[in-house]
Parts: structure tokens; C-alpha cells; sequence
């Protein structure tokens, strides 16, 4: 067996995946509800190295990892191992994240799809983008689009179907920023596969998700290819809102943002009042991404840092795919 070291930028979605196909055998292979519309981001991911060794180990950020986040690990191993046939053999799982783990900064998209290049190639298998993408989603969702560079797309899947990224522009298609605003430094309270589940299970709001989601993402998917980010913008803040309504429709409810999300918020709605195009996204957790133009980026990020709560604020351009290192 070789040793693979790979790297995967993160996305950030404008369109958001939010919801699993129920069932069984549709959770065992983690096919999206709805579809979704990302940015690659650059210079923000994770360096993943696969190897031999005598029992299963993961470490990550240079410590040692037990329990479910390891074994979370170990059976996207053993799932790589059974999708490209090999004999699964005992690996050490060497993993660098430049992404904070857990936090609403989407470091499970680049771990999974980093994981699943590694691996694969570990193992001696070749899989084109599209097959690694569906592996990679098999870990986490999001990870399936990030095997993409720029902008990135992934379908539902409608009756059990098998769901592959696709890449909808390269990095050099669109010039667009990402303003990301740090607003803690803690671990997500509940996970996006917890919340998802949860708010499916639970949620009034979450059978209007999933009758409305198609709009945005047509509407996205086209102002996209366009370059238009006013329509791009508001379509993003549509989806991000409904998805976090579910949240707060669930019982019991639960929210991902704090008080510095919400101001954040009320900043990108007073930018675009004086007349700034600037637009906000936010995951599973509090940190707010603002998509803006290049020229914006300095008057975006004075908005951000003024908000308190605001720890820190990072400028991203649409990145690179996956690759091997
Ligand atoms: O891929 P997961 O299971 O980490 O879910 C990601 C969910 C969101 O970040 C909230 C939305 C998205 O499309 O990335």
C-alpha cells in the first residue's frame, strides 16, 4: 500500500444542502433532498496523508483522535475499500486542517473529499471527479463539490438515485469574494447531520424546505452562469434563511447563530442600502460568509469588523479542486 497525501479546499454553499433522502438504505449512502450551489474557496482546507499501519489510527491537527469522530473515519475507509475493491487494510490517517474543525466553516467538506482522494489512490484505485465526488458524499454531503475548483453543483436525488458533483464554472470563471466573519472560536453545538435529521423529524417548516428549495437553486444555478450577483444574492440569503427557519420551526428549537450572526446580518442589509452589493450566507454554525464584489471586499470587511462579536474577518477568491500532493 503507498502512502497518498491529498488536499481539498472547503466550500461554502449559496444554495444550501439541507435534508437527507429517508429510508435505510438512502441514509447508508447520505443522498442530498434537495440540491445545492457552492464556491470553492482558496487557501482554506484540509491535507490529508493515508498509509499503512499495524491498527487503525486518525490523527488530527497533530493529536491523536478515539471515539466516534476516528470511527467516523474508519468506516469512510472501509466504505472506499468496498467501493473500489480492495482488501481493506489497517491505515494511519494523518490529517492538517486549516479549516476550524466543526465550527460552520464547512471543515468536514474539505476532510471528506481530502480523505477520499487519499484513500482511494491508497488503496491503488483512479476514480474520475464525478465517482470521487460520490464517494466523498457517502462522508459528508458538501464534501462531493468540493473534489470541484470555483463553483460547484449537487442534484437531489430523487427516488434513490446516485447524485454526482459536477462543476458549474472554473476558479477563473466568475471574479467574486467570500468575506467570511469569524463570531466564536467554539465547536458547533449540534452537528449538521444531528440538526438536519432533527429538523426533518420535527420541523412545521421543513416540508415548505423542501416543497420551495428548487427556486433558489434554478434561480442561483442561472444568475451564476450569469455572473449576476444581485440575483445570485438574493436567491443565497433566501435559501440561508429558510434553512435556518427550519431550525427554529423544529421541536425542540434550536438556533446556529448568536447575537453577532444577526448584526452581521442587519450589516449586509445596511450595505445594500447604501447601495454596496453584498449578500450573506451562514451554515451550521454562527460564522457569516458575504459575497461581494472584489472591489467591495475593503468596505464589507470595515462593516464586519465593527460589528461586536466579530473576532475576525478572512477574504477568499473561488479556489482550486482536490489534489494530490
Ligand atoms: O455536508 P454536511 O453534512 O456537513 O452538511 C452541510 C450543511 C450546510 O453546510 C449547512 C449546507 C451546505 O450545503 O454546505
Amino acid at each position: 500500500m503507498k502512502s497518498v497525501t491529498a488536499y481539498a479546499n472547503t466550500n461554502i454553499a449559496f444554495i444550501k444542502y439541507w435534508g437527507k433522502l429517508q429510508g435505510e438504505k438512502n441514509l447508508a449512502r447520505n443522498l442530498p433532498a434537495v440540491g445545492s450551489l457552492s464556491m470553492t474557496l482558496d487557501d482554506i482546507g484540509t491535507t490529508t496523508t493515508v498509509e499503512e499501519n499495524d491498527r487503525d489510527a486518525f490523527m488530527l491537527n497533530g493529536e491523536t483522535l478515539s471515539g466516534e469522530p476516528a470511527d467516523k473515519v474508519f468506516r469512510f475507509i472501509d466504505r472506499v475499500c468496498s467501493e473500489v475493491s480492495a482488501k481493506r487494510a489497517p491505515v494511519r490517517v494523518i490529517s492538517t486542517n486549516s479549516v476550524p474543525t466543526a465550527a460552520g466553516l464547512a471543515s468536514s467538506a474539505s476532510a471528506f473529499c481530502a480523505l477520499a482522494l487519499a484513500a482511494t489512490r491508497a488503496f491503488g484505485a483512479e476514480l474520475s471527479p464525478a465517482a470521487l465526488s460520490g464517494l466523498a458524499r457517502q462522508g459528508s454531503a458538501s464534501a462531493a463539490r468540493s473534489v470541484f475548483g470555483g463553483f460547484a453543483e449537487l442534484p437531489a436525488s430523487v427516488g434513490g438515485e446516485e447524485v454526482l458533483a459536477a462543476q458549474v464554472l472554473d476558479e477563473n470563471g466568475w471574479d467574486v469574494r467570500l468575506v467570511v466573519a469569524k463570531t466564536t472560536t467554539k465547536e458547533k453545538a449540534v452537528h449538521s447531520r444531528q440538526g438536519m435529521q432533527h429538523t426533518a423529524a420535527t420541523s412545521t417548516y421543513y416540508p415548505a424546505w423542501i416543497a420551495d428549495w428548487r427556486r433558489d437553486f434554478d434561480t442561483g444555478r442561472k444568475a451564476l452562469l450569469a455572473r449576476d450577483l444581485t440575483t445570485l444574492g438574493e436567491a443565497m440569503e433566501h435559501s440561508t434563511l429558510a434553512m435556518h427557519a427550519t431550525t427554529l420551526a423544529a421541536r425542540p428549537p434550536f438556533a446556529y447563530w448568536n447575537g453577532a450572526t444577526i448584526d452581521c446580518m442587519h450589516a449586509v442589509w445596511a450595505l445594500r442600502q447604501s447601495g454596496t452589493q453584498a449578500y450573506f450566507t451562514a451554515d451550521a454554525g454562527p460564522h457569516v460568509k458575504v459575497l461581494c464584489a472584489p472591489a467591495d471586499v475593503e468596505k464589507v470587511r470595515a462593516a464586519l469588523t465593527a460589528v461586536p462579536g466579530v473576532l475576525a474577518t478572512l477574504t477568499h477568491k473561488p479556489g482550486t479542486g482536490a489534489r494530490l500532493l
